[in-house]
C-alpha cells in the first residue's frame, strides 16, 4: 500500500515513503463492498417508492409494500446502510494512513461490521412490518436503538484511540470532521431516541408536542449536518487530494470550514418547523443560522474545486475526479438552495411540497452518493491489491448515468413542488380555493414519471458500478508489493 506517500501536505502532515505500516484493510474492503449492496437495495427501494407515487396501484394492496412503508425503509437503507457503510470504510482507510498507523484494535472494527449488518437487517425486517417510532429518521424501536448506540460507541472507542497512538503529530483536518460527526451523533441519537417502552416492539417518546418537535429536528437536522455533510466532508479532504494528487488548496481555509460549520449547524434545526408552534424567536435564530450556513458551506466548496487550480486537464481523463468535482458542486448548490428554504417566505411556499423532496435528492444524490462512489472507485482496487478499478470506461458510463438520472430528479421535483406550492396557495375572487387538493396530485402526475425514470437510471449506474467491483476483484491487474 505504497501509494499513500506524499500528497496530502498540510502544515505538519509529512506521510513519507517507506514508512507506512501494514494496515488492516481487510474490514475496508468488507465496508466496501457491503456498500455498493446497500446502495443497490436502498435506491431499489427509492425507485418502488418513486413508481407507487406515480402509479400507486403497485403497492399491490400489501401492507409491507405501501408508501408509508417503504419510504423509512429507503431513508434508513440509503442513509445509515449504504452511507454509514462509505463512512465506515472511509474512515478506516483514511485514519490509518493519516495518523501512520494501524487500527488500534481489529476486534472492535470487526464488532462495529458485524454489529452495523445486524442493525441494517433488523430494520430491513421491522420498517415493513409497521414496527416504528414515528421519528424521522430515527424510526426504529427502542431495542435497535439500544443496540446502535453499543455498535457507535465501539466504533468511536477504536476511533480515538487509533488517533491516540498515531506517529503522525498533525491530526489531518479530514479527521476532525470524523470526529465531529462521531460526538454529535453520539449526543443527538441518545437525547432523540428516549422513550419509554411499553413492549419490545413499542415505545412512547419522553418528549411530548411542541417540545418533541424541537428535539425531533435537532435531531433530523443535525443528522444532515453531521452524518451527510460533516462525515462527508471528511471523504472529500482526503480524497480528493490523493485522487488528484495535489495537495488541498487552502488548509487554512479547511479549518475555518471545519469551526464555522460545527458552531453554526446546531443552531439551524428549527428551520423545519417554520410556522409551526415553536416559538416564534426560535424559529428565527433556526432561519438565521441557516443562512449563515452559507458562508462555510461555500467557503469548503470552493476549497474543493480550486484544490484542482492549475490541473484541470486532469477531469478530461479521469472519471473519478469527475464524480468528486460534481458532487462538490452539487454540495455548494444544495447549501445554496438550503438557506434560501429557511427563509420564512420561501418557506411558505416550499413546505410539504416536492421542492423539499428536490433539495433532499440533490443533496443525497449529487453530494453524498457521488462523492461516496468517488471514493469507492478509489478505496476498492487498493483493498483488493489491484492496479486499477478493472474498467475505466464502465466508470465514465457510470459517472454519466448518474449524472444525468440525479438532474432529471431534481428538475422533475423542482417544476412539480412549485406547481403544487402555487396549487396550494391559489384563490379565487371570493376567497375560495382554486384548485382542490385531488386536482393537485393529479397534476403531479407526468413529474413523478419523470421521477421514477431519473432514480431508475442513477439505480442502473449502480448496477454498473457492482459489475466493475466484482470484476475488479476477479480479474483486474494485481499490485506488485
Ligand atoms: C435511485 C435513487 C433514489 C430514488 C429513486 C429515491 C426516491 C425517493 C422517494 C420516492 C422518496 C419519497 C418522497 C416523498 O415522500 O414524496 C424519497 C425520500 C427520501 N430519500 Fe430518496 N431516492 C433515491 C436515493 C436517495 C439517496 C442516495 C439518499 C441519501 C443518501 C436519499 C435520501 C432520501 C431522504 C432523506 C428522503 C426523505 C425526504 C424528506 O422527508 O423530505 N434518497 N426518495
Ligand atoms: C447550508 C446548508 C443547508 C441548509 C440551511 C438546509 C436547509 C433546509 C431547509 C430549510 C429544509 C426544509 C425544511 C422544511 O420546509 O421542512 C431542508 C430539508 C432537508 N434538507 Fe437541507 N439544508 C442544507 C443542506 C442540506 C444538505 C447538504 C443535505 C443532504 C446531504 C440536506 C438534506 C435535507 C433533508 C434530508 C431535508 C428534509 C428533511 C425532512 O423534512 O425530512 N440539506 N433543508
Amino acid at each position: 500500500m505504497q501509494e499513500d506517500s506524499a500528497v496530502l501536505e498540510s502544515p505538519g502532515v509529512k506521510i513519507r515513503e517507506g514508512d507506512s505500516p501494514r494496515y488492516n484493510d481487510e474490514i475496508v474492503k468488507k465496508f466496501c463492498v457491503m456498500a455498493v449492496v446497500w446502495g443497490i437495495v436502498g435506491m431499489l427501494v427509492g425507485v418502488l417508492a418513486a413508481a407507487e407515487l406515480a402509479f400507486p396501484a403497485l403497492n399491490m394492496d400489501i401492507p409491507q409494500l405501501t408508501f408509508g412503508r417503504i419510504r423509512p425503509l429507503h431513508t434508513n437503507a440509503v442513509i445509515f446502510a449504504f452511507g454509514g457503510c462509505v463512512l465506515f470504510a472511509a474512515m478506516f482507510y483514511s485514519v490509518q494512513r493519516t495518523s501512520r498507523v494501524r487500527l488500534f484494535s481489529d476486534t472492535l472494527a470487526n464488532i462495529t461490521f458485524w454489529g452495523w449488518q445486524l442493525i441494517i437487517v433488523l430494520a430491513a425486517l421491522t420498517l415493513p412490518l409497521g414496527m416504528t417510532a414515528g421519528k424521522e429518521y430515527a424510526e426504529l424501536e427502542w431495542p435497535i436503538d439500544l443496540l446502535i448506540a453499543a455498535v457507535w460507541l465501539v466504533n468511536g472507542v477504536n476511533y480515538f484511540a487509533t488517533i491516540w497512538k498515531r506517529k503522525e503529530s498533525h491530526i489531518y483536518v479530514g479527521n476532525w470532521f470524523y470526529m465531529a460527526m462521531i460526538i454529535t451523533i453520539t449526543v443527538l441519537h441518545v437525547f432523540n431516541s428516549l422513550a419509554l417502552p411499553v413492549s419490545l416492539t413499542k415505545s412512547y417518546s419522553a418528549y411530548s408536542g411542541v417540545q418533541d418537535a424541537m428535539v425531533q429536528w435537532w435531531y433530523g437536522h443535525n443528522a444532515v449536518g453531521f452524518f451527510l455533510t460533516a462525515g462527508f466532508l471528511g471523504i472529500m479532504y482526503y480524497f480528493l487530494p490523493k485522487q488528484a494528487g495535489l495537495p488541498i488548496y487552502s488548509y487554512r481555509l479547511s479549518i475555518l470550514h471545519f469551526w464555522t460549520l460545527i458552531f453554526l449547524y446546531v443552531w439551524a434545526g428549527p428551520h423545519h418547523l417554520l410556522y409551526t408552534a415553536l416559538p416564534d424567536w426560535t424559529q428565527t435564530l433556526g432561519m438565521t443560522f441557516s443562512v449563515m450556513l452559507i458562508a462555510p458551506s461555500w467557503g469548503g466548496m470552493v476549497n474543493g474545486i480550486m484544490t484542482l487550480k492549475g490541473a484541470w486537464e486532469k477531469l478530461r481523463t479521469d472519471p473519478i475526479l469527475k464524480f468528486m468535482i460534481v458532487a462538490i458542486s452539487f454540495y455548494g448548490m444544495s447549501t445554496f438552495e438550503g438557506p434560501m428554504l429557511a427563509i420564512r417566505a420561501v418557506n411558505a411556499l416550499s413546505h410539504y411540497t416536492d421542492w423539499g423532496i428536490g433539495h433532499v435528492h440533490s443533496g443525497a444524490l449529487g453530494w453524498v452518493a457521488m462523492i461516496s462512489i468517488g471514493a469507492l472507485y478509489y478505496m476498492v482496487p487498493r483493498v483488493f491489491g489491484k492496479v486499477n478499478m478493472y474498467s475505466t470506461k464502465l466508470i465514465n458510463t457510470h459517472f454519466w448515468m448518474a449524472t444525468v438520472g440525479v438532474v432529471v430528479y431534481i428538475v422533475a421535483m423542482w417544476i412539480s413542488g412549485i406547481t403544487q406550492g402555487l396549487m396550494w396557495r391559489a384563490v379565487n375572487a371570493d376567497g375560495s380555493l382554486t384548485y382542490t387538493f385531488a386536482e393537485s396530485v393529479a397534476a403531479m402526475h407526468p413529474y413523478y414519471v419523470m421521477r421514477f425514470l431519473g432514480g431508475a437510471l442513477y439505480l442502473a449506474g449502480m448496477l454498473v458500478m457492482a459489475y466493475n467491483v466484482l470484476m475488479t476483484a476477479k480479474a483486474g491487474e494485481r499490485r506488485v508489493a
